[in-house]
Protein backbone atom coordinates (compact mmCIF):
# COMPACT_ATOMS: atom_id res chain seq x y z
CA UNK A 1 0.00 0.00 0.00
CA UNK A 2 1.31 3.64 -0.81
CA UNK A 3 2.11 6.11 1.92
CA UNK A 4 0.73 9.11 1.34
CA UNK A 5 3.22 11.82 2.93
CA UNK A 6 1.56 15.00 3.61
CA UNK A 7 4.16 18.37 4.91
CA UNK A 8 2.59 21.03 6.76
CA UNK A 9 3.56 24.61 5.77
CA UNK A 10 2.83 25.56 9.30
CA UNK A 11 6.51 25.15 10.16
CA UNK A 12 7.59 27.44 7.53
CA UNK A 13 8.06 31.18 7.77
CA UNK A 14 4.94 32.72 6.39
CA UNK A 15 6.86 35.58 4.89
CA UNK A 16 8.01 33.55 2.42
CA UNK A 17 5.56 30.61 2.16
CA UNK A 18 5.44 30.90 -2.11
CA UNK A 19 9.43 29.25 -1.64
CA UNK A 20 8.07 26.72 1.29
CA UNK A 21 5.33 25.94 -1.51
CA UNK A 22 7.95 25.82 -4.13
CA UNK A 23 10.49 23.59 -2.50
CA UNK A 24 8.10 21.21 -1.36
CA UNK A 25 6.05 20.80 -5.14
CA UNK A 26 10.19 19.80 -6.21
CA UNK A 27 9.81 16.64 -3.98
CA UNK A 28 7.29 13.33 -4.67
CA UNK A 29 5.44 13.73 -1.85
CA UNK A 30 1.60 14.04 -3.01
CA UNK A 31 -0.01 16.47 -0.55
CA UNK A 32 0.76 19.96 0.67
CA UNK A 33 -1.09 20.32 4.23
CA UNK A 34 -2.57 24.03 5.12
CA UNK A 35 -2.99 24.26 8.80
CA UNK A 36 -5.62 26.72 9.39
CA UNK A 37 -6.46 28.11 12.74
CA UNK A 38 -8.87 30.78 13.91
CA UNK A 39 -7.79 31.69 17.44
CA UNK A 40 -11.59 30.46 18.39
CA UNK A 41 -11.51 26.69 17.91
CA UNK A 42 -7.84 26.74 18.61
CA UNK A 43 -5.71 29.23 20.57
CA UNK A 44 -3.61 29.81 17.59
CA UNK A 45 -4.07 32.03 14.67
CA UNK A 46 -2.46 31.41 10.83
CA UNK A 47 -3.69 31.65 7.73
CA UNK A 48 -7.19 32.07 5.81
CA UNK A 49 -8.57 31.60 2.41
CA UNK A 50 -6.60 34.47 0.55
CA UNK A 51 -2.97 33.04 1.44
CA UNK A 52 -3.99 29.50 0.11
CA UNK A 53 -4.96 31.12 -3.45
CA UNK A 54 -1.82 32.82 -3.07
CA UNK A 55 0.08 29.91 -3.38
CA UNK A 56 -2.48 27.93 -5.51
CA UNK A 57 -0.51 28.73 -8.68
CA UNK A 58 3.29 27.47 -7.34
CA UNK A 59 1.82 23.58 -6.78
CA UNK A 60 0.19 21.29 -8.73
CA UNK A 61 0.32 18.96 -5.48
CA UNK A 62 -3.06 17.85 -3.65
CA UNK A 63 -3.46 20.89 -1.17
CA UNK A 64 -4.57 19.33 2.19
CA UNK A 65 -6.77 21.89 3.62
CA UNK A 66 -7.08 21.41 7.82
CA UNK A 67 -9.74 23.89 8.72
CA UNK A 68 -9.04 24.00 12.82
CA UNK A 69 -12.29 26.69 12.96
CA UNK A 70 -15.62 27.29 13.81
CA UNK A 71 -18.05 28.80 11.47
CA UNK A 72 -16.91 26.30 8.76
CA UNK A 73 -20.37 26.45 6.99
CA UNK A 74 -19.89 30.47 6.65
CA UNK A 75 -16.17 30.34 4.67
CA UNK A 76 -16.95 26.70 3.00
CA UNK A 77 -17.00 28.65 -0.46
CA UNK A 78 -13.58 30.59 0.52
CA UNK A 79 -11.90 27.67 0.47
CA UNK A 80 -13.50 26.11 -2.30
CA UNK A 81 -12.72 28.85 -4.54
CA UNK A 82 -9.47 28.85 -3.10
CA UNK A 83 -7.90 26.20 -4.71
CA UNK A 84 -8.57 23.04 -1.97
CA UNK A 85 -8.47 19.93 -3.06
CA UNK A 86 -9.44 18.22 0.64
CA UNK A 87 -11.33 20.12 3.45
CA UNK A 88 -10.99 18.23 6.66
CA UNK A 89 -13.10 20.24 9.46
CA UNK A 90 -13.20 18.87 13.07
CA UNK A 91 -16.13 17.04 14.32
CA UNK A 92 -16.15 18.38 17.54
CA UNK A 93 -17.71 21.84 16.13
CA UNK A 94 -21.01 22.86 16.80
CA UNK A 95 -22.90 22.51 12.88
CA UNK A 96 -24.79 20.47 10.79
CA UNK A 97 -21.83 17.82 9.94
CA UNK A 98 -23.97 15.93 7.56
CA UNK A 99 -24.95 19.34 6.27
CA UNK A 100 -20.89 20.33 5.57
CA UNK A 101 -20.51 17.06 4.00
CA UNK A 102 -22.72 17.50 1.42
CA UNK A 103 -21.64 21.09 0.65
CA UNK A 104 -18.09 20.00 0.24
CA UNK A 105 -18.97 17.17 -2.27
CA UNK A 106 -21.37 19.39 -3.91
CA UNK A 107 -18.16 21.18 -5.48
CA UNK A 108 -16.36 17.80 -6.26
CA UNK A 109 -13.87 18.85 -3.33
CA UNK A 110 -12.57 15.55 -0.80
CA UNK A 111 -14.48 15.45 2.47
CA UNK A 112 -12.46 14.87 5.77
CA UNK A 113 -13.23 15.07 9.20
CA UNK A 114 -10.85 15.58 12.12
CA UNK A 115 -10.73 14.08 15.79
CA UNK A 116 -8.93 15.54 18.30
CA UNK A 117 -7.28 13.58 20.88
CA UNK A 118 -10.24 13.32 23.91
CA UNK A 119 -12.58 12.21 20.89
CA UNK A 120 -13.65 8.71 20.47
CA UNK A 121 -13.39 7.62 16.75
CA UNK A 122 -16.88 5.82 17.68
CA UNK A 123 -18.01 9.66 16.89
CA UNK A 124 -17.19 9.60 13.55
CA UNK A 125 -19.74 6.02 12.73
CA UNK A 126 -23.00 8.05 11.24
CA UNK A 127 -20.61 9.84 8.81
CA UNK A 128 -17.56 7.15 7.53
CA UNK A 129 -19.83 5.81 4.75
CA UNK A 130 -19.64 9.73 3.23
CA UNK A 131 -16.12 11.41 3.63
CA UNK A 132 -12.90 10.79 1.59
CA UNK A 133 -10.55 10.95 4.94
CA UNK A 134 -9.91 10.85 8.59
CA UNK A 135 -7.44 12.71 10.55
CA UNK A 136 -6.51 11.68 13.78
CA UNK A 137 -4.63 14.03 15.86
CA UNK A 138 -1.62 12.81 17.66
CA UNK A 139 -0.96 16.55 19.57
CA UNK A 140 -3.81 18.99 20.37
CA UNK A 141 -4.41 20.74 17.86
CA UNK A 142 -3.31 23.90 17.33
CA UNK A 143 0.68 23.96 16.98
CA UNK A 144 3.57 22.53 15.33
CA UNK A 145 6.19 20.83 17.41
CA UNK A 146 4.80 18.74 20.05
CA UNK A 147 5.16 15.85 20.97
CA UNK A 148 3.38 12.90 19.75
CA UNK A 149 0.33 11.51 21.80
CA UNK A 150 1.15 7.40 21.57
CA UNK A 151 -2.05 6.72 23.42
CA UNK A 152 -3.82 7.54 19.57
CA UNK A 153 -1.96 4.54 18.21
CA UNK A 154 -5.48 2.52 19.64
CA UNK A 155 -7.58 4.26 17.94
CA UNK A 156 -5.92 4.06 14.96
CA UNK A 157 -5.64 0.48 15.14
CA UNK A 158 -9.73 0.20 16.37
CA UNK A 159 -10.45 2.95 13.35
CA UNK A 160 -8.81 0.71 10.19
CA UNK A 161 -10.45 -2.21 11.54
CA UNK A 162 -13.73 -1.25 11.76
CA UNK A 163 -13.03 0.51 8.05
CA UNK A 164 -12.03 -3.15 6.76
CA UNK A 165 -14.48 -4.85 8.68
CA UNK A 166 -17.24 -2.51 6.88
CA UNK A 167 -15.24 -2.45 3.51
CA UNK A 168 -15.24 1.43 3.62
CA UNK A 169 -13.41 3.76 1.62
CA UNK A 170 -11.95 6.08 3.49
CA UNK A 171 -8.22 7.19 4.05
CA UNK A 172 -6.78 7.68 7.58
CA UNK A 173 -4.63 10.65 7.97
CA UNK A 174 -2.24 11.37 10.94
CA UNK A 175 -1.29 14.63 12.10
CA UNK A 176 1.10 15.56 14.72
CA UNK A 177 4.79 14.73 16.02
CA UNK A 178 4.91 12.47 13.47
CA UNK A 179 8.77 11.49 12.28
CA UNK A 180 10.51 7.98 11.28
CA UNK A 181 10.13 6.51 14.48
CA UNK A 182 6.02 7.30 14.90
CA UNK A 183 5.07 7.55 11.52
CA UNK A 184 6.28 3.73 11.13
CA UNK A 185 3.99 3.07 14.55
CA UNK A 186 0.78 4.98 13.25
CA UNK A 187 1.56 3.03 9.04
CA UNK A 188 1.67 -0.35 11.24
CA UNK A 189 -1.61 0.40 12.98
CA UNK A 190 -2.95 1.32 10.02
CA UNK A 191 -2.65 4.92 9.04
CA UNK A 192 -1.75 5.40 5.15
CA UNK A 193 -1.42 9.18 5.04
CA UNK A 194 1.31 11.05 7.30
CA UNK A 195 1.41 14.73 8.19
CA UNK A 196 4.90 16.11 9.08
CA UNK A 197 5.93 19.59 9.93
CA UNK A 198 8.69 20.42 12.39
CA UNK A 199 10.39 17.13 11.44
CA UNK A 200 10.38 18.28 8.15
CA UNK A 201 11.55 22.20 8.78
CA UNK A 202 14.18 21.47 11.62
CA UNK A 203 16.30 19.36 8.39
CA UNK A 204 18.51 21.26 6.04
CA UNK A 205 17.30 20.89 3.19
CA UNK A 206 12.70 20.76 2.93
CA UNK A 207 12.77 18.88 -0.45
CA UNK A 208 14.92 16.22 0.50
CA UNK A 209 13.61 16.12 4.06
CA UNK A 210 10.46 15.22 2.38
CA UNK A 211 11.91 13.01 -0.57
CA UNK A 212 13.68 10.87 2.27
CA UNK A 213 10.51 10.51 4.65
CA UNK A 214 8.76 9.53 1.26
CA UNK A 215 11.27 7.14 0.42
CA UNK A 216 11.65 5.72 4.00
CA UNK A 217 7.41 4.77 3.69
CA UNK A 218 7.34 3.83 -0.16
C1 LIG B 1 -1.43 21.03 14.60
C2 LIG B 1 -1.50 20.83 13.09
C3 LIG B 1 -0.46 19.85 12.60
C4 LIG B 1 0.93 20.25 12.98
C5 LIG B 1 1.93 19.27 12.40
O1 LIG B 1 -2.60 21.69 15.03
O2 LIG B 1 -2.75 20.31 12.70
O3 LIG B 1 -0.57 19.75 11.17
O4 LIG B 1 1.20 21.52 12.48
O5 LIG B 1 3.18 19.76 12.79
P1 LIG B 1 4.19 18.82 13.57
O6 LIG B 1 4.52 17.75 12.57
O7 LIG B 1 5.32 19.74 13.89
O8 LIG B 1 3.46 18.31 14.78
ZN1 LIG C 1 -2.94 19.72 10.49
Amino acid sequence: MNITISPSILGGSFANMQDTVKLIDQSKVEYIHFDVMDGDFVPNLTFGPQFISNVRQYSKKIFDVHLMINRVGKFLDDYVKAGSDIITFHLEIDENIKELISKIKTNNIKCGIAIKPATPWEDLKPYLNDIDQIIIMTVEPGFGGQKFMEDQLLKIEQLKNYISQNQLHVDLEVDGGINYEKGKKCVDAGANILVAGSFLFKQENLTQASNQLYDFFN
